[in-house]
């Protein structure tokens, strides 16, 4: 997968599977996959650090994690989020933070919005980066929706939405992610641009999806939006091996003496 087909996808009518990965073991799975592309979202600030929402997210952790997530991925697409801010105080830190993500591994980059960053992506898309666009529901904006909410719902919240959506496409972005919009409002404005949309909360009707990794793993015991589908009782499961393991530890049937133990006899043995 490269960012060519990602439009030949919608152009084929064919949907795009993105899943978020933060990780290098959990890319090793994703790569091994037929899942179409990872993204490394500014989600990790909650999923993979505790905080509550993706407002804590920095460049060194996505950095960090993207280098991670590079490391075990040699046949998807690569997409890493711009965290809070790191795109809105100047064009030349703008710049830097692109630059950190792509030298980290990343094939494209993603922001949130776009009011006020259209210099920015027309700038990054001539100097070689893809973006990728983000409308919807804006986490980093969660202090000022006033909540995880959907968005859209409003009379002319649609005609906004195709509109900024058009602005993204014309700036340049290669595809733009609708979160938590009504799922009409989704499809208008998949109708109305050239480029995919790739949806999570907004229906069937988008070119693609992407769902969190720990969520779809069910591995996120509270969290049940209506969105989410879990594909594994992720949480259930580990927590059963976890109780196996320790069960086995107190009754000393693990390590099995000929299965999991070194004996002297063996010489240039490997671990
Ligand atoms: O950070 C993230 O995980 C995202 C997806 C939800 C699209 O932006």
């Amino acid at each position: 997968m490269n960012i060519l087909d990602f439009q030949k996808k919608k152009d084929k009518n064919e949907k795009i599977s993105v899943i978020t990965c933060y990780d290098y073991t959990s890319a090793t799975i994703v790569n091994a996959s037929d899942v179409d592309c990872a993204l490394v979202g500014d989600s990790l600030a909650m999923t993979m650090h505790g905080y509550e929402t993706t407002v804590p997210a920095s460049m060194e952790m996505m950095t960090l994690h993207t280098a991670a997530v590079a490391r075990g991925i040699n046949r998807k697409f690569i997409v890493a989020d711009l965290p809070f801010l790191s795109y809105r105080i100047d064009q030349t830190k703008s710049m830097e933070a692109i630059q950190q993500l792509m030298q980290a591994g990343a094939h494209a980059v993603k922001l949130e919005g776009a009011d006020g960053n259209m210099k920015l992506i027309e700038h990054a898309v001539e100097s070689g980066v893809p973006v990728m666009g983000h409308l919807g529901m804006m986490p980093q904006s969660i202090h000022q929706l006033g909540g995880f909410r959907v968005q859209g719902k409003e009379e002319d919240a649609e005609d906004c939405l195709i509109q900024q959506a058009l602005m993204l496409e014309e700036a340049g972005c290669f595809s733009i992610v609708l979160e938590c919009i009504p799922s009409d409002v989704a499809a208008s404005i998949t109708k109305a641009l050239h480029v995919p949309t790739i949806g999570i909360g907004a229906g069937p009707h988008t070119s693609g999806q992407v769902l969190v990794f720990q969520d779809m793993l069910g591995m996120q015991k509270e969290f049940h939006p209506k969105f989410l589908k879990t594909y594994l009782n992720g949480f259930g499961l580990i927590k059963d091996a976890l109780n196996q393991y320790h069960s086995e530890v107190k009754t000393a049937d693990f390590p099995d003496i000929r299965e999991h133990c070194y004996s002297r006899d063996t010489i240039n043995e490997d671990c």
